[in-house]
Parts: C-alpha cells; sequence; structure tokens
C-alpha cells in the first residue's frame, strides 16, 4: 500500500528543493502517492489565503506532510501560516534533529543530540495587547497539560529511539510560576521513566554549554521561546540553515519541514541546499516505519557529502539538481538497525482533574497614571497594599533612581477570602482612573499563585 503525503513545496526555494527530494524518495523505491498543495504566497496568490481550509482538511486527513518554506509577508494582515498550522492542527511538539553530517565542517565533531521545542504556548499565543500607547505587553503561559505532552512526547522519543537522559531547559529562578510550572511538570512526569535520566539547566546556561561542549546533551525539552532560539543555535552548530532538519508533531498529525525559510535572495537560481529537507524526509520515512528506506537515503546522503559533492552554501560547486542526482547515484539497500522503532505518539490524554483548593485573597489592578496613581486605601475587605512600577517598588528612598513610566501595578489585599464581588466593587470605585488589566491574587492549596 502507498503511503499517502501532502507535499507543501511553499514558496522561494521551497518548490526547488521539494522536487530534488521528492525525486530522491521516489527512487529509493519507497511508495508514496503525494498530494500536492500550495501554503504560502502561493496560495495568497491563487485564493486569497496563506493556507485555505481545504488545505487544512487535507492535512487532517493524510495525517503526514512534508512542508516546503513559506513566505510570511511582513504586514499586510496574512496569517503565519506554520503558527496557525500548529496552533489547528494541534502540533505541539517540534522536534529538531542536530547532528554532525560527514564532510560538513563545524567546530565541534560528532554532536547527536535532539531539541523538542513546545510548538503552541509560551508567548505564541498571540495574546498581546498595548496596555498604554506606550507600554506593550504579551502574555506568556505555559499550561501543565501542554507541558505535559510535550515532555512525554520527549521521554517516549528518548526510549523508542534508545536515548539516555532529556534536559528541561527553563528559567524557573526568575519566572518561578510559568517556568515553574514547566520544570514541576517535567519532574511529575520524569517519574514515569525510571530507565531515562532526567535533569534540568537554566535557558542561559545551556546556550553557554551547548557552545563549549554540545557533545555532553541527549534530549533537551524548553518552552517554545527558549526552544526557538536554542534550536537556530543548535543549527549553527552542524552547519548552518541549509542541513537542519525538523517535524512538528502531534496526536494524530506530523509535518516535516527544514527549519531554514524561503531564502528569497537565492531563489530561482537552482542552488538551494535540499539537505535540511531531505533529513526531514528522512525521519518521515522512520515516522511511517519505512525504516530501511530511510537508512539507504541517509546512507546516500552521508557518502555525496563526504566526498564533497556539496552545494555552494557547504562550500562545494553542485546545484540542486545535480546534488539530487548525485545521492540517487548512491542509493543501495540497506538494511536498518530494527531495534530502534519508529516513535509513536499515543493520545496522552488530558492531565488528570486535580483537586486543587482555590482562595481568592486579593487583585492587582494595573492602572495609566504619569504620576503615582491616587486610589482607594480601603473597599470594602480590600486594603491598599501599594504600587509597582516597572517591576519596582517606588519609595521615598528610590524615587529619584527610577525612570517610571504610565502603567502603575496597584495591589489590593484582603485579610481573609473574598468573592468577585468585592473586586468589582474596587472597580467601581476607581471611578474614572483608567485602568486596563486585573489579575486575581489566588492561593491554590494554600500557595500563593502570584509572584
Ligand atoms: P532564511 O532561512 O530563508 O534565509 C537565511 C539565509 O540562509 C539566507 O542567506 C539564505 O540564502 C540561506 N539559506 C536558507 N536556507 C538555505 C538552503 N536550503 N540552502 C542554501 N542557503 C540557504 O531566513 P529569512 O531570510 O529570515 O526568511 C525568509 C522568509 O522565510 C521569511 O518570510 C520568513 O518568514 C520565512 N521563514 C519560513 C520558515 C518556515 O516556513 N518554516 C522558517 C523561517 C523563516
Amino acid at each position: 500500500m502507498k503511503h499517502q503525503i501532502v507535499l507543501l513545496p511553499g514558496d522561494g526555494i521551497g518548490p526547488e528543493i521539494a522536487e530534488a527530494v521528492r525525486r530522491i524518495l521516489d527512487a529509493s523505491g519507497v511508495a508514496i502517492e503525494w498530494f500536492h498543495a500550495d501554503a504560502g504566497l502561493a496560495s495568497i496568490d491563487k485564493y486569497g489565503d496563506a493556507i485555505t481550509d481545504e488545505t487544512l482538511a487535507l492535512l487532517t486527513e493524510k495525517k503526514v506532510a512534508l512542508k516546503g518554506p513559506t513566505t510570511t509577508p511582513v504586514g499586510g494582515g496574512h496569517r503565519s501560516i506554520n503558527v496557525l498550522i500548529r496552533k489547528t492542527l494541534g502540533l505541539f511538539a517540534n522536534v529538531r534533529m542536530v547532528r554532525t553530517l560527514p564532510g560538513v565542517k563545524t567546530r565541534f565533531e560528532e554532536i547527536d543530540l535532539v531539541v523538542v521545542r513546545e510548538n503552541i504556548e509560551d508567548t505564541y499565543g498571540g495574546l498581546e495587547y498595548l496596555q498604554t500607547a506606550d507600554v506593550g505587553s504579551c502574555l506568556k503561559f505555559i499550561t501543565r497539560q501542554g507541558t505535559a505532552d510535550v515532555v512525554r512526547y520527549s521521554f517516549e522519543y528518548a526510549r523508542q529511539m534508545g536515548r539516555k537522559r532529556v534536559t528541561a531547559v527553563h528559567k524557573a529562578n526568575i519566572h518561578k510560576l510559568a517556568d515553574g510550572m514547566f520544570l514541576d511538570t517535567f519532574r511529575e512526569i520524569a517519574a514515569e521513566y525510571p530507565e531515562i535520566a532526567a535533569d534540568d539547566i537554566i535557558v542561559d546556561n545551556v546556550c553557554m554549554q551547548l557552545v563549549t561542549k554540545p557533545t555532553q546533551f541527549d534530549v533537551l525539552v524548553l518552552p517554545n521561546l527558549y526552544g526557538d532560539i536554542v534550536s537556530d543555535l543548535c543549527a549553527g552548530l552542524i552547519g548552518g540553515l541549509g542541513v537542519a532538519p525538523g517535524s512538528n508533531i502531534g496526536h494524530k498529525l506530523a509535518i516535516f519541514e527544514a527549519v531554514h525559510g524561503s531564502a528569497p535572495d537565492i531563489a530561482g537560481k537552482g542552488i538551494a541546499n535540499p539537505t535540511a529537507l531531505l533529513q526531514s524526509a528522512i525521519h518521515m520515512l522512520r515516522h511511517l516505519g519505512e525504516l530501511e528506506a530511510a537508512a539507504a537515503v541517509e546512507k546516500a546522503l552521508h557518502e555525496t557529502l563526504a566526498a564533497g559533492e556539496k552545494t555552494g552554501d557547504l562550500g562545494g560547486k553542485l546545484g540542486t539538481t545535480a546534488f539530487a542526482d548525485a545521492i540517487i547515484s548512491r542509493l543501495t539497500p540497506v538494511a536498518a538497525d530494527r531495534t530502534v522503532t519508529p516513535v509513536r505518539v499515543k493520545a496522552f490524554g488530558h492531565a488528570e482533574a486535580r483537586t486543587v483548593s482555590e482562595e481568592l485573597c486579593g487583585v492587582d489592578i494595573y492602572v495609566k497614571s504619569t504620576t503615582e496613581p491616587v486610589v482607594p486605601a480601603r473597599v470594602g475587605a480590600l486594603t491598599y497594599k501599594g504600587a509597582t512600577n516597572r517591576g519596582a517598588e517606588v519609595t521615598d528612598a528610590n524615587r529619584e533612581n527610577l525612570t517610571l513610566v504610565d502603567w502603575w501595578r496597584c495591589r489590593w489585599m484582603a485579610e481573609g477570602s473574598i468573592g468577585q464581588a468585592e473586586i468589582v466593587a474596587l472597580l467601581g470605585a476607581l471611578g474614572e482612573t483608567p485602568w486596563m488589566h486585573v489579575e486575581k491574587l489566588t492561593k491554590f492549596n494554600g500557595k500563593k499563585g502570584w509572584a
């Protein structure tokens, strides 16, 4: 039976490298029925939208896709396809394999690590606001469910690919509640995989360690934003964007794509390097259980690069088509390592409902004011505790050191617990004082849920 795979060639160099990869895969003998669909500028030109509902439905139906890079037009209000695809199709993990390749000169040898990036949450939810004309804010959210999914995927990946250690990357020393949620959930899930070592590292330290001793890492799992940055850093470790593969994994779907973009500067010149997309396709073959074909294509790619037959970005002389031909000419049957099973992503289910006691203790109201806000000292059970400006308490002792902006966090606390009505009464008492953002201060199981 043929595998049914959606091919989204994408924009810029996308069609050139997608065609090269399709030819190599077809030459490997693996039976694939390709379903071509548009995404990106090509789709905007034809249908007025960067990705159509029909294409999203096709992806949902076929469940596996190979995607070329797509250009996100700056401005113009078009949806970012990558973000849209990930969110709409529930692709919660972005997996980037980071392995040095033969014939590709890099500062370090024998790097072999995997970066698993949470793909939906963090600062990528589009929850952004101008609090005042001069203050932008962006809501960073980390959920127990989203973290459990990506962490459990990382451990499943480690278990099934024979890897030994999973390291959580975070900044829980500063973002104690958001990254704290990530770290606590990581530790909970890690306990389900006693045979795999689990540890954690702060994101700034991991960056330093990666550029000094990258071979020490095995599988890294990160929240979205750190993962975005660290995975590009890792691409640099193995020879740059032309070679770094990736995949977007959901419970039901998987989309394989290179890390790089549409490279408009070299589009149409026939010189783009298809290696990154080809390596993504190799992982797609493993995902499909086509382990022999994956091994054969990988071996042919490695031999081609080792022979110095490379594209210009890697210091070679070949164009995209000639490079693909060189790989095809080296395709021979290879026995695959059947001890390594393809990673299957189970539906992990929702984090189980927990019994959590909640106690509303106070409220933070963000107020616009060019001077220290004048607000009610007491409304009902709520007593005013003071204001901060850009995170700093403003006192007589430090006022002259601070540069203040027109956005204040004002805090009211109650002696015991309160209901929502008290907060509504307080908002009413603020009268014409402009407020833009309200945060409840709640204790969960007796533990403070605010910083
Ligand atoms: P880019 O990755 O397209 O290009 C950066 C540099 O790397 C360029 O000099 C380019 O020529 C080179 N390069 C990239 N891939 C190459 C390859 N396979 N072979 C040889 N050289 C290669 O990044 P840029 O210029 O920031 O983004 C261009 C467009 O791509 C933007 O619209 C951006 O939004 C989009 N993009 C799309 C992605 C996706 O669809 N997954 C990911 C990243 C960017």
